[in-house]
């Protein structure tokens, strides 16, 4: 897949797994990471399906009506995908911490639905539900930020609720922050998911 890695300086830090949004490049979220952490390696990812031109992680067939097959697909295949770049450049695969937005938040989700093992936790800006009707994995130990916007049209409230409660339901840790500023990733959203992250894995260094 089209990536960048970018070595960061404390090896012993998660591993940000950058997913962005759709019509996106691996460029986009690469300063919102280094504001996050600027210590930490950064490994962020161009989605391998095109929608008139834009760039996304998997097909849908309408606005928020996701192409389920492919969507399994795609999840296989970028869990596969990190797997490999953990062995090309010598990262832990097991402190693979993704931040995603929008469709890239849904893949993010859909790799903790699909495996056990594939993120260490996740920060999700705009996700929604990836799809329904599947047995989890256990979730305990895993850390998840989920920023929304109770006016977003594109990904419904509703639809985060659920995504929140499923993960809880599979034993995720969970801290949800609601927002009125639609489907913007704002930087009230990112200053708060710099908080948690702090809180969540830097309060011992
Ligand atoms: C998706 O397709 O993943 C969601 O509808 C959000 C988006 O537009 O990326």
């Amino acid at each position: 897949m089209k990536h960048i890695y970018e070595q960061g300086t404390d090896k012993t830090a998660p591993v940000l797994l950058l997913l962005h949004g759709t019509g996106g490049t691996e460029q986009d979220l690469l300063g919102i990471a280094k504001h996050i952490d600027a210590e930490a390696s950064i490994l962020s990812v161009r989605g391998n399906v095109l929608e008139n031109g834009m760039p996304r992680f998997f097909r849908r067939l309408a606005e928020g009506v996701f192409d389920i097959e492919d969507l399994k697909l795609r999840t296989e295949e970028l869990n596969e995908f990190i797997d490999q770049a953990a062995q090309q450049y010598g990262f832990d695969r097991s402190k693979v911490v993704a931040i995603g937005y929008s469709n890239g938040a849904n893949i993010a989700a859909s790799l903790m639905f699909h495996y056990q093992d594939a993120l260490m936790g996740a920060i999700l800006h705009h996700p929604m539900v990836p799809l329904r009707g599947l047995q989890l994995p256990d979730l305990s130990g895993k850390e998840v930020f989920i920023a929304a916007g109770e006016n977003d049209p594109i990904c419904p409230p509703q639809e985060t609720k659920e995504l929140a409660e499923l993960l809880e339901g599979a034993g995720a840790s969970l801290e949800l922050l609601w927002e009125r500023y639609g489907h913007q990733l704002s930087r009230s959203e990112i200053e708060a998911a710099k908080g948690w992250y702090n809180k969540t894995y830097k309060s011992n260094s």
